[in-house]
This record gives structure tokens, C-alpha cells and sequence, in this order.
């Protein structure tokens, strides 16, 4: 499997971005994005994705430096159409924009609609939580085919509608949040499946169903075939849970709902909150509790069969200190993909080794 440091992919995702068409500021915004995606752990939203956005660009269902429309900016609520721009960078200027107003008025309720892939939510929580925010997130996942069966239906009838909440540190390894969850309403996340699928792996029991409606641990007839569906974490809660994000995202928000008629392409609506902790309070004295929380839940004796209690986050940060020291491993069939989507934009194979460089 080709292993790259992080540095390496950084300058192959960005030839590939700028030849799609974005600016500079923009093409650096979505491979930070995606190279930190692949560091924390979370390679199905790392570079792997380049092949669906180029796909989605040569579609007409991307649309690179987009300018965003504000549908509504009164006080605490902020509501903007991305329009299908890339959503690394407008879903973090939207992120962006809820802070500075948070400051301002203590909190702000964010809806971004129609933006193409925004990624990793925890990137969005991870920008508020520097800035002395807790963030709060409600995704919708639509525009596709329909992959996430809620509890009791044979038949898939939602995206895998992620979830977020990340809240503040202490200013100790740089700003970092204290605790972030940041997960799909799916057991796993779609591209988990599509890596699973790259790497002739089994999925983990209980992620999928078949075209019957059988559980079922080979990804193939769900990637290849596009047929079955993914299940939802935590049986009726965690469905429930799926339900709620695409309400709070589609209906609520304002964004393209689950029921409305789709192009093919992948949006993403978010129904956010910023809150300013200084304005609640004490921040520094609730970063402190925060930590007393962690610390309590922390000293009880590992459960049999584990070897300590991991709080949510922490795994990703775990991730991103081994990966920055031992690379980031492409799987073959993501990187032949990468490869191709790059040949797709003109890029010659010399210009990618050199980039990578491998020549
Ligand atoms: N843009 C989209 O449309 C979209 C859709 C779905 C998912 N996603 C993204 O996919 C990524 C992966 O999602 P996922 O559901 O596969 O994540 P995951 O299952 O790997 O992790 C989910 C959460 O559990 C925590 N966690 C993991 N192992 C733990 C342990 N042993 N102890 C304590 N906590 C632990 C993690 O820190 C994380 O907060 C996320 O970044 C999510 O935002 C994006």
C-alpha cells in the first residue's frame, strides 16, 4: 500500500483542486481539510474523495469558488445557501461567520444549506472549539441515492446524517477541543464501507443490509451494485437520532430535504449552534469542569476486554500524532482512483509522481 507523508499528499490534492478550477485560498482550505481528515484517522474523508469531486465537478454539480448566498442575517441567526460550492471552505467561512456573530450576541444558530460535501463535521467543531466555542451540528446528507435504513425499514430512506458536538480546551495543545463526537447516525461512515470495499474487507457486523434487507458483512453489493442499505447505530435511538438531523438540517434549516427530487450530487445541510462560553460564564472555570468531568469518567476500571477508558476525540488525536510520524497509507484501489480523477483533469502520470515526488 503507497505511503505518503502528509506533506506529499498536501501538494497532489492541491494540483488537483487548482486544476478544478479553485482559487489558491479555496484549494488550501479543502486540502487542509482533507489531509487532516486522513491524519485523524478518518480516511473516508481524506483525499479519497478527490474522485467524487471531480466526478461532481465534471457533472455540473460542484461548482468551485461559489459565493455563498446570505438568506437571512438577523441577530443570533444566520442563514446561508452555499449553492453548491465546495463545502471545506464554505461550510468553515459559514462556521466562521457563527463565531464572530457569537461573540457578538453570546450564541448564533447556524443553517447552511446546499453545500456540496462539507467533510469531516469535527473540522467545523474543532474551528469553533479554538475560538472558546461549544458547537453543536445537525447534517443532512441528500442529492444521492438514499444508503441509510432507519429502524424497521428494509429499505434505505436517509443519508448517513452526521452528528457533532465538540467543546472547548483549556489553550493546551493549541486550542484543541476538550471532548469532540463527531460521528455518522450510520454504525459507519459510507466512505468506511467504500474503504472496506478497496481493501476486500469486511464491514463490522451489524453496518449492513442486503438488497433483502439481511444483515450482512461483505460492502460489495452496496458499493458495486448500489444495492442494500447501511443500518443505524444504536438501533431505534440512534435511528431516531438520524431522523432528527435530517428535520433539524432539511425541513428546519432550510436545506435540500430527503424527500425532494435529486441530481446525483452530494449535498450536505447543517444546522449548527455556536455558543460563547465567556458570555455564558466563567470559561476558564467551565473548561476546568469539563476537565473534572473527563477526569471522573476517566478513573473507572476498564470494562474486560479493554485496556482503558477513551473519551470522544481522543482516538483521532491518537491518530494524528502516529500518522504524522509514519505517514498516511492510500489503499490501492483509492489511490489507482486518485490517479485517474487527476488524468480526468489533464494531468499527465509525471506530473502526479513528481508531485508526490516519486520521480
Ligand atoms: N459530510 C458528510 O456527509 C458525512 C457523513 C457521515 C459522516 N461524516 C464524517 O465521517 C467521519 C467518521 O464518522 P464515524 O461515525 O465513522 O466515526 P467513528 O465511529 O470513527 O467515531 C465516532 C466518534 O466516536 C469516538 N470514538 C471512537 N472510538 C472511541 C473509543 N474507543 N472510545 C471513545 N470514543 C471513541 C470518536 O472520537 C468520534 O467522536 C466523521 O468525521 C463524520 O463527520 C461526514
Amino acid at each position: 500500500m503507497p505511503n505518503f507523508t502528509p506533506q506529499a499528499l498536501r501538494a497532489l490534492a492541491s494540483l488537483i483542486v487548482g486544476r478544478m478550477g479553485s482559487s489558491p485560498e479555496e484549494a488550501e482550505e479543502v486540502v487542509d481539510h482533507l489531509v487532516r481528515a486522513n491524519l485523524s484517522g478518518h480516511d473516508s474523508h481524506g483525499v479519497g474523495m478527490l474522485p467524487a469531486y471531480v466526478r461532481l465537478l465534471q457533472d455540473g454539480l460542484l461548482v468551485p469558488n461559489q459565493t455563498p448566498h446570505t438568506v437571512l442575517d438577523a441577530g443570533a441567526l444566520l442563514v446561508i445557501d452555499a449553492r453548491r460550492g465546495f463545502g471545506q471552505r464554505l461550510a468553515a467561512d459559514a462556521v466562521r461567520r457563527a463565531i464572530a456573530r457569537a461573540r457578538e450576541t453570546g450564541a448564533c444558530v447556524l443553517a447552511l444549506r446546499n453545500s456540496t460535501h462539507v467533510g469531516r463535521i469535527g473540522t467545523y467543531g474543532e474551528l469553533a472549539a479554538r475560538a472558546g466555542m461549544a458547537f453543536t451540528a445537525f447534517v443532512n446528507v441528500t442529492d444521492g441515492r438514499d444508503i441509510q435504513a432507519p429502524w424497521a425499514c428494509a429499505e434505505p430512506r436517509l443519508g448517513t446524517n452526521p452528528f457533532c458536538i465538540a467543546v472547548p480546551g483549556g489553550g493546551a495543545d493549541g486550542g484543541a477541543p476538550s471532548l469532540m463526537l463527531d460521528m455518522a447516525t450510520t454504525t459507519i461512515a459510507a466512505g468506511k464501507a467504500r474503504v472496506a470495499y478497496n481493501k476486500g474487507e469486511p464491514v463490522p457486523e451489524g453496518s449492513l443490509i442486503d438488497a433483502a434487507g439481511e444483515p450482512t458483512g461483505d460492502p460489495t453489493g452496496f458499493i458495486r451494485d448500489h444495492t442494500g442499505a447501511m443500518l443505524s447505530f444504536g438501533r431505534h435511538k440512534g435511528s431516531g437520532m438520524a431522523v432528527m438531523c435530517e428535520i433539524m438540517a432539511g425541513a428546519i434549516g432550510g436545506g435540500q430535504r430527503v424527500d425532494e427530487p435529486t441530481r446525483g450530487g452530494i449535498l450536505n445541510s447543517m444546522l449548527a449552534t455556536v455558543i460563547d462560553l465567556s458570555r455564558l460564564g466563567d470559561a476558564a472555570a467551565i473548561v476546568q469542569n469539563i476537565e473534572a468531568t473527563k477526569q471522573h469518567i476517566r478513573a473507572s476500571r476498564p470494562a474486560p476486554g479493554f485496556d482503558e477508558v477513551l473519551l470522544p476525540g481522543e482516538p483521532e488525536h491518537r491518530a494524528a500524532r502516529q500518522r504524522s510520524e509514519t505517514g498516511i497509507e492510500v489503499d490501492a484501489t483509492t489511490w489507482h482512483d486518485i490517479r485517474e480523477a487527476a488524468g480526468k483533469l489533464g494531468m499527465t502520470e509525471a506530473e502526479i509522481d513528481r508531485a508526490v515526488g516519486a520521480n
